[in-house]
């Protein structure tokens, strides 16, 4: 049954204060340069813009085109070149229901991600995001995303995991639209050209540091430090934008680049919003032993499968009927499983086999040459001949910050728990919308970034007007910012920023795994708590504005620990297993207690976590679809 969107039911009211970015010290607003703190000059450069996008990989950049074709004045500030932000590391492909290798439907498509999810994703975003899905493909192959093609030139679409013809039936659908096995490359490349045409002007090698909030909880914009000159940057926008990714970097083996920090979710905690559902952490199944890197759910969509020591295709007995294409939390629990019965490959008995060697050398070199020459790189493989040694690694994140299906941040006040934030939205990995509920399926996150980085510039051309004159920033506006980078910059304790980094990733990837008990994260939560009090004690050597990575790493750092900590206290409390949330002292789904999001605040002053709910949206956008109900999920 259908409902209206935005009329969710009553949750548990938490209550915290809405922390003020705007404080004591700072710029002088709407002047070019404003005096620093602490006695130490930090001149802001002062800029309006109608919209400030911060991040340029998928998402960023759609919304930046979408913007700026509303007429919108749009910056897009990006702590990388764009086209090295991490959506050009996605391999295997966009999932949309075009049917052109055989029959699908939005409606399989959306069955299969509500079951994914395994029930905890919005049931009328997941249509959004399913219906909007194949116009959005075919905008990319029209902005000029070179899609590899059939014999009769359309585009290419191979299986992965948990998609499914018939409404979860089977058999596997072909549904995953790719360019060879770098889609991401060719997306992200592209829209950068869009978005370089439609004249977005671009803050390259700018790191974002915090949000500017005004009293009433507004967001008014964003203050960033260009890393080549150390010249602070003061934005004022009518809409920021975060699709600054996801923080995969909290843990020691991640397939994430190293700038995959959730630079924005942290700017949400500091600004006292909640992030939503941070237990949820997808493993990849095949990341490269040892490496972490890559290698594509694809190369198991083209035939490839995977065995123990015993040389036994064990998806069979796990997954009868998708077998190795099963959702990922589904095989990376497998995998977990037969190493630990002592069924693992290698010296230690510690990974698995991902075999491609039966598959036609000339398939492989036309559909999957770039994790070809990852194998041979990074495990001194020959796909053609040998199997490649894989092993879950640690690859997306379910949770972020909360958002309806425009990109319009969530919060819960008065009792209403889909309250705006105004002036602020965010999209890609670091939102979580949520259509990908406790696990996402392959080849979901492709398709997320462009339908909803879209969906945020449709929004920002209805409620942005272009030009209109903005209110004045209030005299200390940027304060805070500029407080946090001149004391991290100036910290001189005696623990280095890389061996708290690494206490964190070591804790993360030990205590909060595929598997988790209740002791191991209680055993999680103490231990990350020493690393975010360790803070206190951090050093920084380098004092220069200039390229100081040390004082970069720092702020990330920073970031990454504010949100390992929620992800552990989500974990610690959710007591049941749902998608990526496997506790084997609770190994069943509860929907009567836990079907609800997790909300989580962080005060970083007093270290304190504040855990609430939000009820999961049990409604459809349309009626052309009714309500999923829930029931077991297997493959
Ligand atoms: O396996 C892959 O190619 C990854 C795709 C995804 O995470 O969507």
């Amino acid at each position: 049954m259908a409902k209206a969107p935005g009329t969710g039911t009553a949750r548990k009211t938490v209550k915290k204060k809405p922390v003020s970015n705007a404080s004591k010290a700072g710029g002088k607003a709407g002047g070019k340069t404003g005096p620093g703190v602490n006695g130490k000059a930090y001149p802001f450069v002062d800029h309006t813009f109608d919209v400030v996008v911060v991040g340029a990989g998928g998402s960023g950049l759609r919304a930046t085109v979408g913007c700026v074709e509303a007429g919108l004045k749009t910056a897009c500030i990006t702590k990388v070149f764009p086209t090295r932000s991490h959506t050009v590391a996605a391999q295997g492909g966009i999932a949309a229901s075009l049917a052109n290798m055989g029959p699908d439907d939005w409606r399989w498509h959306m069955y299969d991600t509500v079951k994914g999810s395994d029930w905890l994703g919005d049931q009328d975003s997941i249509e959004y995001l399913v219906r909007e899905a194949p116009a959005a493909v075919y905008e990319l192959e029209h902005y000029g995303v070179p899609f590899s093609r059939t014999e009769d030139g359309k585009i290419y679409q191979r299986p992965f995991g948990g998609h499914m013809q018939n409404f979860g039936a089977g058999p596997p659908v072909q549904r995953t639209c790719a360019a060879a096995d770098r889609t991401g490359h060719a997306i992200l490349h592209t829209l950068y050209g869009a978005a370089l045409k439609h004249n977005a002007q671009f803050f390259v090698e700018y790191f974002a540091i915090d949000l500017i909030m005004d009293e009433d909880g507004v967001c008014r914009g964003v203050v960033a430090l260009d890393l080549a000159t150390g010249v602070l940057h003061r934005y004022r926008a009518k809409m920021v934008i975060l699709a600054t990714g996801g923080y995969g970097r909290a843990y020691f083996s991640c397939t994430s680049a190293h700038t995959c920090t959730g630079d924005g979710n942290a700017m949400v905690l500091r600004a006292g919003l909640p992030l939503q559902d941070m237990e949820f952490v997808q493993f990849h199944p095949t990341g490269i032993y040892g490496a972490g890197c890559l290698i594509t759910e694809g190369a198991r969509g083209e035939g490839g499968y995977l065995t123990n020591s015993e040389g036994e295709r064990f998806m069979e007995r796990y997954a009868p009927s998708a077998k190795d294409l099963a959702s990922r939390d589904v095989v990376s629990r497998s995998m977990a499983l037969e190493i630990r019965d002592g069924r693992g490959v290698g010296k230690e008995d510690d990974h698995i086999h991902l075999h491609l060697e039966h598959l036609d050398p000339a398939i492989l070199h036309e559909r999957l040459p770039g994790i070809s020459e990852s194998a041979k790189i990074f495990a001194g493989v020959d796909v053609t001949r040998e199997p490649i040694p894989v092993l879950p690694t640690v690859h997306y994140n379910m949770g972020g910050i909360p958002t309806n299906f425009w990109g319009e941040v969530l919060t819960s006040k008065n009792g209403d728990p889909d309250t705006v934030v105004p002036g602020l939205m965010a999209v890609g990995e670091a939102a979580c919308v949520s259509v990908h509920g406790a696990n996402r399926l392959g080849s979901n996150s492709l398709i997320d970034l462009v339908v909803f980085g879209r969906a945020a510039g449709l929004r920002c051309a209805q409620v942005v007007e272009a030009e209109a004159k903005q209110r004045d920033l209030p005299e200390d506006a940027g304060a805070l910012a500029v407080e946090r980078l001149d004391h991290f910059r100036n910290a001189s304790g005696g623990t280095p920023t890389a061996d708290l980094r690494m206490s964190m990733q070591k804790t993360m990837q030990t205590n909060c795994a595929v598997f988790r008990t209740g002791e191991i994260l209680e055993e999680g939560q103490e231990k990350i708590r020493k690393v975010w009090s360790g803070k206190e004690d951090i050093s920084v050597t380098d004092r220069s504005l200039i390229w100081n990575t040390d004082l970069i790493e720092t702020l990330e750092f920073d970031n990454l620990i504010s949100q390992a900590v929620v992800t552990m206290d989500s974990a610690s409390q959710r007591m049941e297993s749902r998608g990526a949330h496997a506790r084997e002292d609770y190994p069943d789904r509860n929907d009567k207690v836990w079907m609800k999001h997790t909300l989580a605040w962080a005060d970083d002053a007093s270290r304190k976590v504040t855990i609430g709910d939000r009820p999961v949206h049990t409604y459809t956008m349309s009626n052309d679809i009714a309500y999923i109900e829930p029931k077991a999920r297997v493959y």
